[in-house]
């Protein structure tokens, strides 16, 4: 995360002290905070051309944790913030307000974390008063199944991303 290469934008990464482990597709997981990641620093680019050179500085905050029930990823920018208007179409193919967007990334991960039986959502940071404006995408994976149970799933869902033998450490 730290290589991503930008300079003028702090990425903080906040994991828990035991490593949470999942049954997932790497790649595709990957791929989808990849997206994330780049819809933030866009936000952020976007801001940063829009005013300011009252030492506004970008920066994204990844946090991961768990508990028995979940596993919550959340990815928080201080960019110029979700569109007020069209939010709850922001998830469809080609729905974007940016002008070299093609409006899939969010399509893609969305179906990634469905494809690991997950949920995705979008709100306003928490940080709204403190920061002005930013995005919090958040993203709840079940917990690490056992093996057995973790096959029945296999059996039900053809279209089940495939998922590794053994839990990797997120
Ligand atoms: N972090 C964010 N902050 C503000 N708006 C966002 C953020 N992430 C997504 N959006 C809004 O959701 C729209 C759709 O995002 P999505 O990633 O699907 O497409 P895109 O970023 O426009 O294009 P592409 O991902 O193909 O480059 C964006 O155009 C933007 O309006
Ligand atoms: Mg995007």
């Amino acid at each position: 995360m730290q290589q991503v290469g930008h300079s003028d934008v702090d990425i903080n990464l906040a994991l828990p002290k035991t490593p949470v482990m999942a049954m997932l597709d790497r790649r595709l997981m990957t791929q989808a905070l990849t997206n994330l990641v780049k819809n933030a620093l866009e936000s952020i680019e976007a801001r940063q051309q829009k005013s300011e050179k009252d030492g506004f500085r970008g920066a994204i905050d990844v946090i991961l944790k768990s508990n028995s029930k979940r596993i919550r990823l959340k990815v928080i920018d201080n960019g110029i913030g979700l569109p007020q208007e069209k939010r709850s179409r922001l998830f469809e193919p080609y729905m974007t307000t940016r002008d070299k967007g093609t409006g899939l990334g969010l399509a893609i991960v969305k179906k990634i974390v469905e494809e690991h039986s997950g949920t995705v959502l979008l709100n306003d940071t928490p940080y709204k008063k403190k920061q002005g404006s930013g995005a919090m995408v958040t993203i709840d994976l079940p917990p690490q199944e056992s093996k057995s149970q973790d096959a029945e799933v296999g059996k039900k869902k053809d279209r089940q991303a495939k998922k590794p033998d053994q839990p990797v450490a997120v």
